[in-house]
């Protein structure tokens, strides 16, 4: 059988539509944060998360230091702060006003919803990728809708099919 085209899994994976999330942290003093659709519930007893992240980015090395990270659900109208989380940018902050949750992670303004975690399990993801697997110590939910992505592009949801 013959391997799988990274471009091609990329495609159709693509079109399983998710929210999108910042995944932040602090360490050294220094917040760091990366635009994240990993994110997965994985059980309510004990109250348990995961997401998984690539060795490459940045934020890795400062979210497996700290041991700790928020999850931030980006709103619609947050595509901006998706953008800037996913690039390169030297301070992904600086456009985004944020307060410091109790357990030191940060937590964007204006985000639709957030979980502050503990991590409890590392896990391989193939060479390139970790998956954490997290205890959720605080959290909260706002109004409105959540920003989505879908097929490559960041859109809203669409209205309710059921009543
Ligand atoms: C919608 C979207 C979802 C993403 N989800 C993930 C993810 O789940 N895990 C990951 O490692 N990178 C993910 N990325 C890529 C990172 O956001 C990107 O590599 C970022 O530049 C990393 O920033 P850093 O190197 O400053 O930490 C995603 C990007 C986008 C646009």
């Amino acid at each position: 059988m013959s391997e799988v085209e990274a471009q091609e899994l990329r495609r159709v994976a693509g079109h399983f539509p998710t929210g999108v999330t910042v995944v932040t942290a602090t360490h050294g003093g220094r917040p760091c944060g990366m635009t994240v659709n990993s994110f997965a519930s994985v059980s309510l007893e004990p109250p348990l998360v995961l997401v998984c992240l690539a060795h490459a980015a940045r934020a890795y090395a400062c979210v497996d230091a700290a041991g700790r990270f928020a999850v931030n659900v980006l709103a619609e109208g947050q595509e901006a702060v998706a953008r800037a989380f996913a690039s390169k940018v030297e301070d992904k902050f600086a456009d985004v006003a944020y307060r410091t949750s109790p357990h030191g992670s940060p937590i964007l303004d204006g985000a639709h919803a957030w979980l502050d975690c503990e991590v409890v399990a590392r896990h391989p993801g193939g060479r390139t990728h970790t998956i954490y697997v997290a205890r959720v110590v605080a959290l909260a939910a706002g109004r409105g809708h959540p920003l989505v992505f879908h097929a490559g592009q960041y859109r809203g949801l669409g209205p309710a099919t059921t009543r």
